[in-house]
């Protein structure tokens, strides 16, 4: 397998665009699948970039260039270390550790993991806010970009595929950069019956974030995945709902219902309700027969680097609920709000 590193950017600026008080340039990187051959049904695969180690780039937007009869999904990984030096390889989180023959195995990153953008189903471009980027590069922990895609259908021989993104990037510097929070459990679910999975951690970096978009992820037994952020005084707590969705439709970054600034001492929380339909139990875990709790949630920093806690995960059922945290946390919501 050969080895594969290419380097943003390739100069091409497309356009001089005026989006607040400052000008810059977004250049367009054409970030797709090198001609691979989808050689089996549901197989992942992942091709790599480098960042041109001693420059910032910030991403500003990200633009689809696939459709759901190929793809059924794509995620964009930032890795300090990609998971493979081969051009593409293997890169299922639902497979089991059955040998790929025609491409090596391996995760998307080999350390430094973060979700970036997400696409499925028709999701259209995402365009961050005004004057917001994330940060790769030199000073930035994403030394190298994947692109996964997780396609439907083997290809017929000779029938190669280039999905992918283009990026949208800037090396003005951003006064605001992109950070992604994600939210998940760990635990068992019940046979035959509704479980909640939850998960709360406190913010105790001196930031302000302001959160603008959210994804829900769970296999396939889950029916609604709520984020949350508890805001709490000696009159009690307040839980406001960040989004709210099921995750049996497209698991894109959808934009949050409330984007007040999140603070120091405030929570993020995080429920998905399943419903176990087996008379077996199922756990957290990689493979298909396994589900999985996860809440991401995108937020801005103003003139201040994102979150040093990328992370929020609890032990999750039967040993962690929201009503035994350690927090103490009191008007727990017990309905599950109904917004899709
Ligand atoms: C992606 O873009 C390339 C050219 O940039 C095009 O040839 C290709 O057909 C596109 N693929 C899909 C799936 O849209
Ligand atoms: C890729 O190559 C580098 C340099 O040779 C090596 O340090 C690293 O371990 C390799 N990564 C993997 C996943 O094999
Ligand atoms: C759980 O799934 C079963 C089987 O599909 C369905 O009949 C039931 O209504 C579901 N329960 C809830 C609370 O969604």
């Amino acid at each position: 397998m050969k080895s594969c590193n290419s380097f943003l950017p390739l100069f091409i600026a497309l356009a001089v665009l005026s989006r607040s008080v400052f000008c810059y340039e977004i250049d367009t990187y054409d970030f797709l699948m090198p001609n691979v051959w989808p050689n089996k049904d549901e197989v992942y695969l992942c091709t790599p970039i480098r960042i041109a180690p001693q420059k910032n780039f910030y991403v500003v937007g990200f633009k689809p260039n696939a459709t759901m009869h190929t793809a059924h999904h794509m995620l964009l990984y930032g890795c300090s270390e990609p998971g493979s030096n081969d051009s593409v390889w293997s890169c299922g989180e639902m497979q089991s550790n059955e040998l790929d023959s025609h491409y090596n195995t391996a995760s998307p990153c080999a350390s430094g993991s973060q979700i970036v953008y997400a696409w499925a189903r028709d999701a259209p471009r995402l365009q961050l806010p005004k004057d917001v980027g994330f940060l790769i590069g030199h000073d930035s922990s994403i030394k190298y970009l994947v692109l996964q895609v997780h396609y439907m259908t083997k290809f017929p021989a000779g029938k190669t595929d280039n999905s992918g993104v283009f990026l949208e990037y800037t090396t003005t510097k951003m006064p605001r950069q992109a950070g992604v929070f994600l939210l998940g459990t760990s635990g068992v679910i019940a046979p035959h019956g509704i479980e909640h999975m939850e998960t709360a951690c406190t913010i105790n970096e001196d930031k302000v974030i302001h959160p603008f978009a959210f994804r829900p992820h769970t296999h396939s037994l889950g029916t609604q995945v709520t984020g949350y952020v508890v805001r709490r005084s000696e009159k009690g707590d307040t839980w406001q709902v960040l989004g709210s969705k099921n995750p049996q439709l497209p698991q894109m970054f959808y934009p949050v219902v409330n984007t007040s600034p999140i603070m120091k001492n405030d929570v993020l929380a995080a429920r998905c309700v399943m419903n176990n339909t087996h008379y077996h139990t199922v756990q957290i875990g990689p493979t298909n027969n396994d589900e999985m709790c996860n809440f991401y949630l995108m937020y801005w920093v103003e003139n201040d680097t994102p979150l040093s806690q990328k992370y929020c995960f609890s032990a999750g059922p039967p040993y962690y609920y929201w009503n035994r945290a350690p927090e103490a946390f009191d008007r727990i919501p017990d309905m599950d709000v109904n917004i899709l």
